[in-house]
């Protein structure tokens, strides 16, 4: 295992690797590393002979208000998981590094930056598609993957792959869950026991939704409103719920035919956010 804290020092290396005739695979992360990003791992590994993963903070996709200082960090214990899982390069580059004195450059997304996540973290994706194009200039990866816990993310990532052209392969990773359904993530460790002991009705409050998608109920309307009931519990404070198209992500209200649809949703509880998702169709 090796970890490149500098750029031109992980440049050097992946070209010794490249000139071998090795595939590279990216795992972008922020480290404090679960289950998630290992099944992340093991999504990419069929597909590449050599696995690099990111494990960088990055401040930019973090409002001012949001938990960029507080955020879980544990390089130490990551490098452990990671290399247990196959990764043979962690990249762990400095906000210097990755942000040098006197850096003014970013890449946004339109349409699909904008609603969901977007609406309430403006800055939110600007932060990571600038962040994920630096690291596919510097890695040069094959393929790439994202988890589909942050179903928005990987469309944006999508949308700026195909519209700039980067030559690399995004793959998806479906969502990683604790045995009573809650989602896996870095950011579960902020709940309470008593938060804890609420949040898995998140995702049962997914499912009940799909199961009266699949027993008939076809409006958008009515399936956002089933699911603001069921969460209307003092506990938990709602920042969206949403219907929208899987792809276009643009809300559907009305009556849903056979395009393929996301049901999707962030809430707090306490000052914890929590997001969660699932495919209707
Ligand atoms: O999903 C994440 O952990 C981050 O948004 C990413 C893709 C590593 C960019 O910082």
């Amino acid at each position: 295992m090796i970890i490149a804290r500098k750029i031109e020092q992980l440049k050097t290396l992946l070209a010794k690797a490249r000139l071998s005739g090795h595939k590279v695979g990216l795992v972008p992360t922020m480290g404090y590393l679960h289950e998630g990003h290992l099944s992340l791992v093991e999504t990419i590994v069929p597909y590449v002979d050599l696995v690099v993963m990111s494990i960088f903070v990055n401040p930019t996709q973090f409002s001012p208000s949001e938990d960029y200082e507080s955020y879980p960090r544990d390089l130490e214990k990551d490098i452990k998981r990671a290399e247990s899982a196959g990764v043979e390069i962690i990249f762990s580059p400095s906000v210097r590094e990755m942000y040098p004195k006197g850096y003014q450059s970013f890449i946004h997304v339109d349409k699909v930056s904008e609603g969901l996540c977007g609406a309430s973290r403006p800055h939110h994706f600007r932060g990571v598609t600038t962040v994920v194009g630096k690291l596919f200039n510097i890695v040069q990866p094959d393929f790439a993957v994202f988890g589909e816990k942050d179903y928005q993310q990987l469309v944006v990532i999508k949308q700026m792959v195909k519209d700039l052209n980067f030559p690399v392969r995004i793959l998806g990773s479906p969502i990683i869950r604790e045995d009573d359904g809650l989602a896996k993530s870095s950011r579960n460790v902020y709940l309470s026991p008593e938060q804890r002991r609420n949040a898995p009705l998140l995702y049962c409050t997914l499912q009940s939704v799909k199961d009266a998608f699949e027993g008939g109920e076809r409006t958008g309307k009515t399936l956002v409103e089933m699911t603001r009931q069921a969460l209307d519990i003092p506990e938990v404070q709602i920042d969206y719920i949403e219907l929208v198209h899987a792809e276009s992500l643009q809300p559907l209200q009305g009556k849903i035919h056979s395009q393929p649809v996301l049901l999707a949703l962030a809430v707090y509880m306490g000052s914890t956010r929590l997001i969660d998702n699932i495919r209707l169709q």
